[in-house]
């Protein structure tokens, strides 16, 4: 049997072939690629990649066949903020790693992480004040890294650490972005501002991270925070984490676990105000479970309809829209031939749209996500934590805190629409909105 020819998207450039347009217009152009087919190759400069559009496909790379795919040489650009942690580390080193550090992710862990997520929720919604404007990424983003840090690190030695990443995470996340997709990564290494800036950056950060870790060390009584977890971790000989896989650990997690839950809750935010009538029964169940109170772990049980919102929020923005891996030998991917050493990447975005697994996918219904029509969204299709052994780590501690956040917040506040800012979405390291400027309304005094 002859394989099936893999169609070759049209409109690419003499020598960049689709860069630009995968830097230019992203999402539009991964949703021009779904005409030519479940698999289509594109150019990235001299290199083919080819990009997966449908659900089986993104599973037989994430599930099937993992072992036979890994996160090749983009994810060299992140290596000095990354080093070798969960996000960053291959093979046997990664499982490992997996296996030590999946009990500090349990459930019963994020419901005492909890109690950390409602104080900081708290905290900053304190210093929201009636009519003021504001710049609702932005504050997100502040608000899920003070949580992921003090989660992560519960005592102060970790102040000055928190302080330096509101302070650079943005740029941070910026340059590690251009750093991942550049097409020449010897750019990287290049004495550029930009790459000046970035070393700058690590420069101040990694010393923090070591003295935290340091401090935990010289003292006796294990911690029972995040950190203190993984302290304490340990593999099925009895070794431990290193040094510096903890503080490899550290950094992935607050690369990861910080703008993701920001972008979410800030979509949430923006699609409520298109959807005054999703406001109205989000306002009503949070009234009635609640009643203006803070939200606490033991009330996400009730808080079913803030999961849906959140839930479809998820599908409608995800956060991590584009993953990629490289072909670590030949692979038959349903009757294609990946070559090795061949990129694929894929959008969780295209998939979490597809007509042919969600009715009406343009719809923003957090009623497809409800006890009567949640079976009719196939197990392929939840794409937006990733799916087998890389799947998030921290996807209930995410969807844990971003309820707690949003029932908190929609308690007390509306986030009204403010005149003349145009929303602009940026997919970039995540898909998140800028210029989302929204106006505190309290809802009760
Ligand atoms: C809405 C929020 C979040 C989204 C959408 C999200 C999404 C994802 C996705 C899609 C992956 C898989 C990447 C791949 O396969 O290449 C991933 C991995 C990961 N995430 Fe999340 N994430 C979120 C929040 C978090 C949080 C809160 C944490 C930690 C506190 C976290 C920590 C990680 C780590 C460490 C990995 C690497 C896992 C591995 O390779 O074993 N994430 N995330």
């Amino acid at each position: 049997m002859t394989a099936p020819t893999i169609a070759a998207a049209p409109g690419g450039l003499p020598v960049l072939g689709h860069a630009l347009r995968l830097l230019n217009e992203p999402l539009e152009f991964f949703e021009s690629l779904r005409e030519h087919g479940d698999i289509v190759r594109i150019k990235l400069g001299p290199q083919s990649a080819y990009v997966l559009n449908s659900a089986e496909l993104v599973r037989g790379v994430l599930v099937a066949r993992h072992r036979q795919f890994n996160k090749g040489a983009a994810i060299e650009g992140g290596r000095d903020l990354l080093g070798y942690g969960l996000i960053s580390s291959e093979g046997d080193m990664h499982r490992r790693q997996r296996l030590m550090m999946q009990p500090a992710f349990h459930r019963e862990r994020i419901a005492e992480y909890s109690e950390i997520m409602r104080e900081q929720i708290v905290e900053r919604t304190g210093a929201w004040r009636n009519g003021q404007t504001v710049d609702v990424r932005a504050e997100m983003s502040a608000l899920t890294l003070a949580v992921t840090a003090k989660t992560l690190i519960s005592s102060d030695v970790g102040n000055d650490l928190v302080e330096e990443m509101q302070h650079s995470m943005p740029r941070l996340f910026e340059l590690l972005y251009q750093r991942l997709v550049t097409p020449l990564p010897a750019l990287n290494k290049l004495p550029l501002p930009r790459n000046r800036e970035y070393s700058a950056i690590l420069t101040r950060l990694h010393p923090m991270i070591d003295k935290v870790i340091a401090d935990y060390r010289s003292v006796d009584t294990p911690r029972n925070d995040l950190l203190g977890m993984l302290m304490q971790a340990q593999d099925e000989s009895g070794n431990m984490l290193s040094d510096q896989e903890i503080h490899d650990q550290v950094a992935s997690i607050l690369v990861a676990g910080t703008e993701t839950t920001a972008a979410t809750l800030a979509f949430v935010f923006h699609l409520l105000t298109e959807h005054p009538d999703i406001e109205a029964r989000l306002h009503a169940e949070v009234d009635e479970v609640l009643g203006g109170r803070p939200a606490e772990y033991a009330d996400a049980s009730r808080l079913t309809y803030t999961a849906q919102v959140i839930s479809e929020a998820l599908r409608y923005y995800p956060p991590a829209w584009i993953l990629t891996r490289v072909a670590i030998e030949d692979v038959d991917l349903d009757g294609h031939l990946i070559p090795k050493g061949a990129s694929v990447i894929f959008s969780p975005y295209i998939v979490l749209r597809d007509p042919r697994l969600f009715q009406d996918p343009g719809k923003f219904d957090p009623d497809r996500w409800g006890r009567e029509r949640i079976a009719e969204i196939p197990r392929e299709a939840m794409v937006h934590f990733g799916a087998g052994p890389r799947k998030c780590i921290g996807d209930v501690f995410a969807v844990v805190e971003a309820t707690l956040a949003l029932a908190t917040m929609a308690a007390g506040w509306r986030l009204v629409a403010a005149p003349g800012a145009v929303l602009e979405m940026v997919a970039a390291t995540t898909l998140t909105p800028r210029n989302l400027f929204l106006t505190l309304e309290k809802r009760r005094s």
